[in-house]
Parts: structure tokens; sequence; C-alpha cells
């Protein structure tokens, strides 16, 4: 009786696979469905302030991995794009995804933060009496961190996680220097840490090598182009040495919108751009 074929058996279902679902948590990968190979869409953003629209029908699609500058002259609309990303600012109109799934314009700021998107602003925000290698320990994904950070010992995890962060962020020497008397890029650096220790799966990096020296600024582009790959990462930039020398794919924002999106050498050559940037 058993074997009859007319006993309707869930025989599509693999044991194992209900089993693994089950016992596995999904990765933040399938939760926000990267599948497609696309991390952020976003559709015919509009945002007015008082009448006058910083953004204007803007569409931009990061992929997966990807490391693209955005440039623009001032008041072009960067910073408020980033706003939007983060549900820092609401836009008028317009769609907001993060993966297939993640509707961003339903999502509060701190959750659109741990589900993995870190913005690292313009001005370092450092923990200045703390050493290095504790800035990176209160910067810890679990919220209990922030409790026990300094009186608790670290898992293995959590040191080998820290070492592997120091390592990418070029600080490993300092790990117990205090963070006050770091250089301004060094603090750039570590912050850039603090928000890896929270893996994001896209980093939003704003005029990162504002105020930097030479050096840093090419010690900056390495890190940047490093840290591409295993997330993605945009960056706003004016620095057109330091674009050109990060960039894959560049899109340039002009009043709002995008103007121009390719390689650094076809949006050097491009007469719109031109005219509205590089000419000036
Ligand atoms: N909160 C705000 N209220 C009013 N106007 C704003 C606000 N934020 C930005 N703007 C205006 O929107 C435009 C785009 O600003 P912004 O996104 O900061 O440009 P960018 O970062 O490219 O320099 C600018 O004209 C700016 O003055
Ligand atoms: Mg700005």
């Amino acid at each position: 009786m058993a074997d009859d074929p007319r006993i309707n058996r869930p025989t599509q279902v693999d044991p194992d696979r209900v089993f693994n679902f089950l016992v596995e948590t999904p990765t933040r990968e399938e939760l926000i469905d990267t599948a497609r190979g696309v991390i952020l869409y976003l559709e015919d953003i509009s945002v007015s302030f008082d009448g006058f629209r910083a953004l204007n029908e803007l569409t931009l699609y990061i992929e997966t991995g990807e490391l693209r500058c955005i440039i623009g002259p001032n008041g072009a609309g960067k910073t408020t794009l980033m706003d939007v990303i983060t549900g820092k600012t609401r836009p008028d109109w317009g769609t907001a995804y993060f993966g297939q799934r993640v509707n961003l314009l339903r999502r509060s700021e701190p959750e659109i933060a741990s589900m993995g998107i870190g913005r690292k602003f313009q001005k370092p925000t450092v923990f200045e009496q703390h050493t290095v290698h504790e800035n990176l320990e209160l910067a810890m994904e679990s919220d209990k961190r922030v409790w026990t950070t300094l009186f608790c010992s670290l898992t293995g995890e959590e040191k080998d996680r820290i070492g592997e962060v120091l390592e990418l962020i070029g600080l490993s020497e300092l790990v117990g220097k205090q963070a006050g008397a770091l250089s301004h890029g060094q603090k750039q650096w570590l912050e850039i840490g603090m928000l890896l220790m929270q893996n994001p799966l896209l980093l939003l990096v704003d005029e990162p090598v504002a105020g930097m020296t030479q050096q840093e600024t090419e010690a900056t582009a390495a890190l940047l182009t490093r840290l591409a790959g295993d997330r993605s990462v945009v960056v706003v930039e004016h620095d057109m040495e330091f674009v050109r020398s990060i960039a894959k794919q560049v899109t340039v924002l002009h009043e709002g919108s995008v103007l121009a999106e390719g390689p650094f050498d076809a949006i050097q050559e491009d007469p719109k751009v031109r005219e509205v940037y590089l000419g000036s």
C-alpha cells in the first residue's frame, strides 16, 4: 500500500532541504535576495525641499560587489542620495530596494543599518579616548557588546574578526594607540573599520579623502578597492585624481539626476560632463 502511486505523497520535497531550512539560519544575502546580482535599486527617486528638487527622477543600480564612484558638482544631490538610501530622508516619489526584497522606503534608519547598509560620514567619529582595538570592539555587531566591552573577554571568533579588520584597514601595528592620537587619515580608516565590524553588504562613503595627505589618499584608494568584491561600495567624491585611481564605473550627478554613467575615461570625454563639471 505504501507504494501505491495513487497516494499523493509530497515526493517533490527533498527531506534534506526541509531539514536544512529548519536548522540553518538564512544568510543576509538570502534574506534580501541578491541572486540577480544587484544590491541596490533606485528608480525615479525625487526629493524636494521647499519646492526645490534636490533629486529629480534619479535612477541608479548598484551591482553586488561593485565599487562605484559618484561625482557631481556641489548641490548635485549626492548627499541627499545617501540620505535616501539610509532612510534619513524620504523621497516624495520613487522606488528604493535593497536586493530584491527589502523596500527601503518602508524601513527605519536603524533597521536599514542593521540589515547591512553602512554609512561613513565625512567627519570621523571615533571614540577618541579609547584605543584602536577598543573602538573596533565597541563597534561589534551584538548589542550586548556595548555593555560588556572592556569588562568581558572576547570570543576567539570576535578576536579573529578584529584581527581581520585591522589587517584590512592597515592599523594592525597601532592596536593599542589611543584613537585621539591618530592622524586624520588613520581616524578615517578606523571608522571604516568600525563599520566593517558590522559586516555591511553595502558601504556608502561620503568624501573619504577630504583633508587627507597624498599618501593617505593613495592608501584609501587601495583600501576601498580591497573592500569591494566582498561587499558593494559606493563612494561620493570630488577629488578627480582619486576617482580616476579607483573607479570602475562612475556615475555623474547633475541637478538631482544621472547625467552620465560609465568608465572614467568615457565619462571624462563626455561633452555633457565636461560642460557641467570637469570643464569648469
Ligand atoms: N535639508 C535640506 N533642506 C533644504 N535644502 C536642502 C537640504 N538638503 C539639501 N538641500 C539642497 O539640495 C541640494 C542638493 O544637496 P546635496 O545633496 O547636499 O548636494 P551634494 O552633496 O551633491 O553637494 C542643494 O541645493 C542643497 O542646498
Ligand atoms: Mg554632499
